[in-house]
């Protein structure tokens, strides 16, 4: 995974969406301060998948650190509505400022159905081609992040849940990472390309 880190340029930019700041406050904060700096090896122009966004805040300092969203796709397992109620300061500001940087935030994207979700496809191909459709070629991401995955609860079938949602989403992942991963674990059991996935996910040589 990712490291969970908003570079301090962008702080204040994410505390004041999350504290309901209008967009134009929001990309203004960020302008007065942006370095450019974006820790964890994120470079513009990759294509990036966001999974299990909670208030999108990650997504929005993501953005704010690479100038731009448009190679982004950010996404979470909540609708609209829920996200809203859990959250309510802060997700319209964040979906407002990532939209106008050009990422186009997805919801109701499970983890463990990527590469058959037609929306996550279709904002696959809107990233590589500027036009919509639900055809895009896979894979295709440089970086797939999924921050603090977590299905709730803490009895043994809640753990069992969490299992089976990394188990299948670092599968999923490895379906749709630019890396080869898929042809060098072609010959593995699940198990194995998980755990080849969770390697390349968290940029170690295999
Ligand atoms: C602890 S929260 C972390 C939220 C956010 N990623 C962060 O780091 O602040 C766990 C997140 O996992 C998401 N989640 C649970 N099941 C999921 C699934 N099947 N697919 C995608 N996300 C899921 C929840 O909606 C929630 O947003």
């Amino acid at each position: 995974m990712a490291e969970r880190r908003v570079a301090p340029a962008f702080a204040p930019a994410v505390t004041a969406a999350a504290a309901g700041a209008t967009t134009d406050a929001v990309l203004r904060t960020t302008t007065a301060g942006a370095s450019r700096a974006v820790p964890g090896g994120f470079r513009r122009g990759q294509k990036i998948l966001l999974v299990g966004e909670g208030n999108f805040s990650f997504a929005l300092a993501l953005a704010l650190g690479l100038g731009s969203g448009d190679s982004i796709v950010a996404t979470a397992f909540d609708t609209f509505r829920e996200a809203r109620d859990k959250y309510p300061t802060a997700v319209e500001t964040n979906v407002a400022v990532l939209q106008r940087l050009g990422c186009r935030p997805l919801f109701g994207v499970d983890a463990s159905r990527l590469a058959s979700d037609p929306a996550v496809a279709s904002a696959l191909l809107e990233a590589q081609t500027g036009e919509a459709s639900s055809s895009a070629r896979l894979p295709a991401f440089d970086r797939i992040v999924f921050n603090f995955p977590h299905t709730g609860g803490a009895t043994t079938a809640d753990i069992k849940r969490n299992q089976a949602l990394l188990r299948d989403f670092l599968a999923q992942a490895a379906l749709l990472l630019k890396t080869p991963v898929d042809k060098r674990a072609k010959s593995l059991d699940p198990e194995a390309e998980a755990a080849l996935a969770a390697a390349m996910l968290m940029g170690r040589r295999i």
